[in-house]
């Protein structure tokens, strides 16, 4: 008999925060297989701030259909196979959404190697929404080098918090994490090892960045968008790199973005703003992956987990993502079990 496949998918398109309204919570039994097509037990989903666009009209990011699962990266069991590439038993990675089983054309998935790092870390640091974006981020596209003083946004959250920790590594001789919440800023610097971080919700940033970075800022990696990118546009230097890896603080209202305030800085500083898309690295996934590998075992990066339960709060927990209610990594672990 084939599994029920529990899953929650897309009622209605969101306006701003999305609520219980938007979604519906489904069970059906699994489809029959197809040749070339794989049966996952799905395991963990990865919760990223790319999911919010997914349920817009035309998101840049292919959408959710209506009725349809939302997009969502995760890591899970093949049990079941019509392919001759990947078999009973493997563990993949792919694109296999809000549901517990997912029926996927085999092309579509990754066989994971555990020996390299356990299966939960293909979504963290060595994740290509968290570990790879940092690293393009910060080694390719903001190219930090040895005495650079570096600022990153969003820094407690998965992607900021990798991003901080490989500046380190590229030989800054600053980190400064923004992020929101004194327990936050506290993880920054007693657990990441930042060398200071600045609490965006209680304490003014400009400021703050003046006390800390009286020379002035080499590269920022942002985020987060709207005032912080305004902030730190007032303090680059003569030759920075600003790193457009995100805006989350424009995400539930993609109508109304406005451009920074401050970008005639990049003129007068002779300055670069530069955006970028994990997949535009896609030939040089092969480096990154062996150089975080690396520094996973070493132990050089730290990833922090917050996992959630339960396929049916996969809304409530995409919410805490846009609210900041994790740090590191907030993952999904589709079963309701807890133990
Ligand atoms: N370019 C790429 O290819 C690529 C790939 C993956 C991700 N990204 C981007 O990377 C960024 C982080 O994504 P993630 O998946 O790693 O999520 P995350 O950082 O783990 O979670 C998002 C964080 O954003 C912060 N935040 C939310 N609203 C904010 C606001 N108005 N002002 C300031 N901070 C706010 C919250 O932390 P606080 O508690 O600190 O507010 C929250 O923890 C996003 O912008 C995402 O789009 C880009």
């Amino acid at each position: 008999m084939s599994p029920l496949n529990r899953k929650v998918v897309l009622a209605s398109r969101p306006t701003g925060r999305p609520d219980d309204s938007n979604f519906t919570y489904l069970q059906e039994p699994v489809a029959p297989l197809e040749d070339g097509q794989v049966l996952v037990a799905v395991d963990l989903l990865g919760i990223d701030a790319f999911i919010r666009t997914t349920l817009d009209e035309g998101s840049f990011h292919r959408g959710a259909r209506m009725g349809g699962v939302i997009p969502a990266l995760g890591v899970g069991d093949v049990i079941d196979s019509r392919s001759t590439t990947i078999r009973v038993g493997d563990k993949v990675f792919g694109p296999l959404g809000s549901q517990t089983h997912a029926v996927m054309p085999a092309v579509a998935l990754r066989k994971l190697d555990t020996d390299i790092a356990p299966a939960n870390a293909w979504l963290g640091a060595l994740g290509l929404t968290t570990g790879l974006t940092a690293y393009f981020g910060i080694v390719d596209v903001g190219r930090v080098k040895k005495g650079d003083t570096v600022v990153v946004s969003g820094a407690a959250g998965a992607v900021g918090s990798v991003a901080g920790q490989i500046a380190r590594l590229s030989g800054a001789d600053k980190v400064i994490g923004i992020a929101g919440g004194s327990h936050k800023t506290a993880f920054l610097v007693e657990e990441l090892g930042f060398d200071a971080a600045i609490d965006y919700r209680h304490e003014n940033v400009g400021a703050r960045l003046d006390e800390l970075a009286p020379n002035g800022i080499d590269v920022f990696f942002d985020n987060v968008g709207g005032e912080i990118l305004d902030d730190v546009l007032m303090r680059i230097v003569e030759g920075s790199r600003i790193v457009i890896c995100g805006a989350i603080s424009q995400y539930e209202k993609m109508d109304e973005v406005r451009g920074p305030r401050n970008y005639l800085k990049l003129a007068e500083r002779h300055a670069t703003m530069e955006g970028f898309a994990v997949f535009h690295f896609a030939a040089h996934y092969a480096r990154a992956e062996n150089q975080l590998a690396e520094w996973y075992r070493n132990g050089d990066i730290v990833m922090r987990e917050h996992i959630e339960h339960g396929v049916e709060n996969f809304p409530a927990v995409m919410n805490m993502l846009m609210t900041g209610g994790h740090h590191g990594k907030l993952l999904l672990k589709v079963s309701s079990e807890t133990v």
